[in-house]
C-alpha cells in the first residue's frame, strides 16, 4: 500500500514539474543522446566538474590552468565569471576550441538581486508577498541573464529557528508554509514560463536538506532530527521549488542522521528524486565532497568522490575530486559508467533546456547588459519593494515623523551606504547607491547627522557630538544594527544583542526627551527588550538593498504606510531560542502564572518580545469574529472561514491576514498553532474587507503515526488575525 502511494506521489510530482516548466525536455534530448555516444570518459568527466573563476578589483578572470581544463575538454561549469563580454570570451573557448564544442554553464550567486540589490532575502519574506517576490527575481534574471549568466545559486530554502546561524538572512525565516510560497515565487521568478528565453536563469534549490538547522547555531555544524519533523517542516519549501520546476538543486554541507548530504541517498534519490520526480541535476555545495574526509565519512577525496556519485551527485563544484579521480574510479569500477552516464545526461539536459545548443551566446548581450540594468523601473521597484519588507516593530506615537521639523541622524549605519546591500548582494556595487539612509532623510527635512559611535568597539567619543545634535533637534532618527558582514555565511554569532556600545547610546539620546525612532539594519532576529523599552519607535529595515536608504525615509516620513509582518519570531532573549509559533503544547504547558512543576522559565515569559506574523501600520485594523460555512467536512469537501477586516484608523494601509490551525488530537502530536493561509488586503480609512480562506484536507494534512500524509479525524481549531499572538478563534471538525 505505501509502496502505491509513493509512486502515485512521484508521478504527480512529474507532472507538476512538466506543467511549470514547459522548456524542459520531456525524454532526454536526442541532440544529448548523440554527444554521450561520442563522448570519451574523460570530455563526461568534464561536464560534471564546475570550477570557480578568480575574483580579481577589476573583475573576473580565470587562472590560466582552468582556461586550458575548459580547452581540454575537462571543465563545463564556470561560477563566479560574468559581464556579456567576458562569458563570451570563455564560451568561445568551450564552443570553437574543445573537441565536441559543448557550451559552458555559468552560475552565479544572484541572491537577492543581480546588479538592482533588492533586500535581503529575510526582508523580502516579511513582505509576505510572493507576487512582488516573484518580480524581483524576475527583475535579477533579467539582469544577469543579460550579463551572460544561465544559473542562480537560488532560492535558498533553508528554513531555520535559529537567529545565531548567519544565514538566517538568505531565507525566508521559520515558517514551512510561508517558505513554500516564496520558494516557489522565486523559482517562477527565475525561470519563467521558458527556461531557453535570454532573460531567463536557471533556479538552484538550496541547500538541500536541513542546513538551518546547525546544532548551536554555528555554521556547516552537525543537524541531527526526526523524518517526521525533517519532512512537516523542513523539506516543504524544497519540494516546493521543486514542483515549481526548479531543474538543479545544491546538497548541503551538513550532516544528517549521521550522512553528509553530499553523499545522502536517501535525500537525493528516495526523496528528491523517487518522491519528488526531480528531473534536473544535483550540484556539491562548494567542497562539499573533499568536506566528507573531515566529516569523517570518506577516507580519503578520491572515495569522497565515488561516495558523492553514487549517491546521487552530478556535479562537483570546485572539490576538484570528480576533475582528479572519476575517470579511475569508473576504469576500476568502483563507479558504474551508467551513473556518470546519468549524471551527464542530466546537466547536458538542462544546457538543452536553456537553449545552449541552439545558441551558445544567446545569454551574453552587451546591449541588453547596458538597458536591463539598474535601469529606473529596476530601481523604482527595489525602492518599494524595500518599503514593503520593513516591519514596524514599536510605535507610540513618534511614527511617521514630521517633514520640515530639524531631525537629528545619528549612527555609523546611517552614513553606511556598504551595508545597505547586506551580504550576498551579488554584483550590486556601493557606487551604484544613491542615498545612505541619512542622505535620503537630508532630502526631506533639514538634518544633521553625528556618527555617535561605530556598530563594534567601546568608542564613546562620539557620544557627546550626538547628544548634542539630539539636544538641538526636534526628533532623532538612530540607526544601530549590526555590520552586515556579520550575517550571512559563516557569521554565526552567541549573542544577539545590539553589538558595541550602540544600545548604551541609545538610552542616552532617550534620556533627552526627544522623540526618537530607531530604526534597525540587521539581518537575524536580536534581542531587542532593552531597545524597544528605550525608543519610541522601531522600525526593523533589515539590509533594504540599493534604494534603501530612501526607502527607509519613505516609511519614516509616512509616505508608505509599513506593511512588513515579520517571517521569524523575536525572541525576549538568547536563552529562548529555539523560539518559533508552531511550539507543541508539551505535558505541562505553563498556563497558572505561579506553578513550578510547569513547562516555564524562572527567569523569563515564555512568550517573544515579537511574535511571528508581528507587524504594525500607521493605521489600525479590527477584525470581525469568525464565521464558518459550516461546523465540519469530510473528505471531498471544504469548509470556509471569513472574516471581516475594517481599516479603522486614518490612512490607508495593507494588513496581512493570517490563518492559523491546531489539530486537537492526532496520532503524533501537533502543534498549538501552524499557519495555513494568509492574504494582503489594502484599505482605504473607514473601509472593510471580506477576506475568507478555504479549508479542505490538504489545510490539515500532516505526517501521521505510520509516516503517511493525510488528514486525521477530529476537532480542530481555527485561529485568523494580523499576528500569531493576536487572533479571533472558530472551531471545526473533520470526519473521515
Ligand atoms: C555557499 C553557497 C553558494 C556557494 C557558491 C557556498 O559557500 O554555501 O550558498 O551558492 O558557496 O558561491
Amino acid at each position: 500500500m505505501k509502496h502505491i502511494k509513493t509512486l502515485l506521489f512521484a508521478a504527480a510530482a512529474i507532472a507538476a514539474v512538466c506543467c511549470a516548466c514547459n522548456s524542459a525536455p520531456e525524454g532526454s534530448d536526442p541532440r544529448v543522446e548523440k554527444l554521450l555516444r561520442k563522448m570519451t570518459l574523460e570530455e563526461k568527466v568534464g561536464q560534471t566538474v564546475l570550477f570557480t573563476s578568480d575574483w580579481s578589483v577589476t573583475g573576473p578572470s580565470m587562472r590560466q590552468g582552468y582556461i586550458d581544463d575548459i580547452r581540454a575538454g575537462r571543465c563545463g561549469n564556470i561560477f563566479n565569471a560574468y559581464t556579456a563580454g567576458y562569458t563570451r570570451k570563455l564560451q568561445e573557448i568551450a564552443v570553437n576550441e574543445t573537441r565536441l564544442g559543448i557550451p559552458l554553464l555559468f552560475g552565479y550567486d544572484v541572491i537577492h538581486g543581480f546588479r538592482t540589490i533588492f533586500p535581503i532575502n529575510l526582508g523580502m519574506a516579511c513582505t509576505w508577498d510572493p507576487e512582488a517576490i516573484e518580480r524581483s527575481a524576475q527583475t535579477a534574471a533579467r539582469e544577469a541573464a543579460a550579463a551572460g549568466l544561465h544559473w542562480t545559486y537560488s532560492p535558498m530554502c533553508d528554513i531555520t529557528v535559529e537567529p545565531r546561524w548567519g544565514r538566517i538572512s538568505e531565507g525566508s525565516g521559520e515558517d514551512p508554509y510561508l517558505g513554500s510560497a516564496i520558494a516557489a515565487a522565486m523559482t517562477r521568478g527565475y525561470q519563467g514560463t521558458d527556461l531557453a528565453a535570454d532573460n531567463t536563469l536557471l533556479a538552484c534549490v538550496k541547500h538541500y536538506a536541513a542546513y538551518g538547522a546547525p546544532q548551536a547555531g554555528r555554521d556547516y555544524n552537525t543537524v541531527d532530527m526526526s523524518e517526521r519533523w525533517l519532512r512537516e517542516f523542513y523539506l516543504p519549501p524544497y519540494k516546493a521549488a521543486v514542483d515549481a520546476g526548479a531543474l538543479s538543486v545544491m546538497a548541503s554541507f551538513n550532516e544528517l542522521d549521521g550522512i553528509p548530504a553530499t553523499a545522502n541517498a536517501h535525500l537525493m534519490q528516495d526523496i528528491l528524486r523517487d518522491e519528488w520526480g526531480f528531473r534536473g541535476f544535483v550540484v556539491t555545495d562548494y567542497t562539499g565532497i573533499n568536506e566528507m574526509v573531515c566529516h569523517g565519512y570518506a577516507a580519503d577525496e578520491k572515495d569522497a568522490g565515488r561516495l558523492a556519485m553514487n549517491a546521487g551527485i552530478d556535479m562537483d563544484m570546485q572539490s576538484a575530486s570528480f576533475f582528479n579521480y572519476m575517470v579511475d574510479l569508473v576504469r576500476s569500477g568502483a563507479v558504474k559508467e551508467s551513473t556518470l552516464d546519468e549524471a551527464v545526461r542530466r546537466i547536458l539536459n538542462v544546457k538543452a533546456a536553456l537553449g545552449l545548443f541552439d545558441d551558445p551566446y544567446k545569454y551574453c548581450s552587451p546591449e541588453r547588459e547596458t538597458s536591463e540594468t539598474l535601469t529606473e523601473a529596476n530601481k523604482a521597484e527595489a525602492r518599494a519593494v524595500a518599503a514593503q519588507s520593513m516591519v514596524l516593530l514599536k510605535n507610540d506615537g513618534v511614527l511617521p515623523l514630521r517633514k520640515g521639523a530639524r531631525t537629528a541622524v545619528i549612527g555609523a549605519l546611517a552614513a553606511s551606504k556598504d551595508d545597505l546591500l547586506g551580504s550576498w548582494r551579488g554584483a550590486g556595487e556601493v557606487q551604484s547607491v544613491p542615498a545612505s539612509i541619512a542622505d535620503a532623510i537630508r532630502e526631506v527635512t533639514p538634518a544633521v547627522y553625528a556618527e555617535g559611535c561605530k556598530e563594534t568597539g567601546e568608542d564613546r567619543s562620539g557620544f557627546g557630538a550626538a547628544l548634542a545634535a539630539a539636544r538641538g533637534a526636534e526628533q532623532i532618527v538612530l540607526v544601530i544594527g549590526e555590520d552586515c558582514q556579520w550575517t550571512g555565511e559563516a557569521a554565526s554569532r552567541t549573542s544577539i544583542n545590539i553589538p558595541g556600545v550602540q544600545s548604551e547610546l541609545l538610552e542616552k539620546l532617550a534620556a533627552t526627551g526627544k522623540p526618537l525612532a530607531v530604526v534597525l539594519l540587521n539581518g537575524r532576529p536580536l534581542d531587542l527588550t532593552a531597545e524597544s523599552a528605550a525608543a519610541g519607535a522601531l522600525l526593523e529595515a533589515w539590509y533594504p538593498g540599493t534604494m534603501g536608504g530612501y526607502a527607509v525615509a519613505d516609511v519614516l516620513f509616512g509616505d508608505v504606510n509599513p506593511s512588513g509582518k515579520l517571517c521569524v519570531t523575536f525572541p525576549r532573549n538568547l536563552g529562548q531560542v529555539p523560539i518559533y509559533h508552531y511550539a507543541k503544547n508539551t505535558g505541562r504547558p505553563y498556563v497558572h502564572p505561579e506553578a513550578k512543576y510547569e513547562s516555564r522559565y524562572l527567569d523569563s515569559p515564555n512568550e517573544p518580545l515579537y511574535a511571528f506574523g508581528h507587524g504594525l501600520s500607521y493605521t489600525t485594523f479590527s477584525y470581525s469574529d469568525i464565521s464558518l460555512s459550516g461546523s465540519s467536512f469530510s473528505a471531498g469537501g471544504t469548509v470556509e472561514a471569513s472574516v471581516t477586516v475594517t481599516n479603522t484608523g486614518d490612512k490607508e494601509g495593507t494588513e496581512t491576514v493570517q490563518m492559523y490551525i491546531r489539530d486537537l488530537v492526532g496520532s503524533v502530536t501537533r502543534p498549538v498553532k501552524q499557519l495555513k493561509g494568509f492574504k494582503r488586503v489594502t484599505l482605504a480609512p473607514g473601509e472593510s474587507a471580506e477576506v475568507s480562506f478555504c479549508i479542505d484536507p490538504e489545510t490539515i494534512s500532516f505526517w501521521r503515526a505510520d509516516m503517511t500524509w493525510g488528514p486525521e479525524a477530529g476537532d480542530f481549531k481555527l485561529f485568523i488575525g494580523g499576528s500569531s499572538d493576536v487572533v479571533k478563534e472558530a472551531s471545526f471538525s473533520y470526519e473521515d
